[in-house]
């Protein structure tokens, strides 16, 4: 078993004007090689808080992140940039695509940003996640020419397009109707499963939590419950 990922006392207090605002009061967790986690929540508990700093989107104002066994908290921005190029695959609660850009632009652009790692392009897989998202026939679309649960699938394209270490995801399924949270989740499952994907993803929906193998609740800035998702245990011990 191998960790890939590590919280250790991550606090974070934002300051709004003169005011302290603490978004997480001290998080430790341990996320395993190809561990598919769900982290809940009340909104404001922390969750995007959480995925951000564990990403180095955001430093924690104490604490540490461990990631891939290198401690990030401990490095300069553009040290902390490179790792998460290298490693770390984002898909935002919003969807964060080039508005300019069309569907193919959005994800060459991500592949020039990640090339040169593993001496891997990322070619070889568009046409079979492109496939899997239905979105071959969308690739000369501008985002706001494709409905959300298409841009939201184009964002799940562009960050597992590169393979990364770890996906983090932030209500990947927020705004998308019944059938394309399913294709969502689909997607993230087979990634899981096929790849031995490690997926960090917040939801709100007790329903989407229960793809996870893991699900971490929080509140007020803290994590107040763990459970094993008993339906994959079998699926489980080949990561424990
Ligand atoms: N950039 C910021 N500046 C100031 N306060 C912030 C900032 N980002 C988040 N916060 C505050 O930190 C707390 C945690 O916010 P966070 O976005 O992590 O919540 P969340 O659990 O993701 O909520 P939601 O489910 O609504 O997305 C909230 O009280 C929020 O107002
Ligand atoms: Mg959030």
């Amino acid at each position: 078993m191998k960790i890939i990922l590590e919280a250790v006392d991550l606090k974070k207090v934002f300051r709004v004007g003169k005011i302290d605002v603490p978004a997480l009061r001290g998080v430790d967790l341990q996320i395993k090689e190809g561990e598919f986690l769900a982290v809940m929540g009340p909104s404001g508990c922390g969750k995007s808080t959480l995925l951000h700093i564990l990403g180095g989107l955001l430093t924690p104002t104490s604490g540490r992140v461990i990631v891939d066994g290198m401690d990030i908290s401990a490095i300069s921005d553009k040290e902390r940039t490179e790792i998460r190029r290298q490693k770390i695959g984002f898909v935002f609660q919003r969807y964060n695509l080039f508005p300019t850009l069309t569907a193919l632009q959005n994800l060459e652009l991500a592949r020039q940003i990640h090339s040169g790692k593993n001496g891997h392009s990322g070619r070889e897989r568009l046409d079979e996640i492109l496939e899997l998202l239905g979105l071959k026939d969308k690739m000369n679309h501008k985002p706001l020419e494709m409905s959300g649960g298409e841009q939201q699938r184009l964002a799940l394209a562009r960050a597992i397009l590169t393979q990364p270490a770890i996906v983090l995801a932030d209500e990947p399924t927020g705004n998308l109707d019944s059938v394309n949270s399913q294709t969502v989740l689909r997607m993230l499952r087979e990634l899981n499963r096929k790849y031995r994907q490690t997926i960090v993803m917040i939801t709100h929906e007790k329903e989407t939590a229960a793809v996870a193998h893991r699900i971490v609740e929080m509140k007020d800035g803290r994590i107040i419950n763990r459970v094993q998702n008993f339906c994959y245990a079998t699926e489980l011990e080949g990561i424990v």
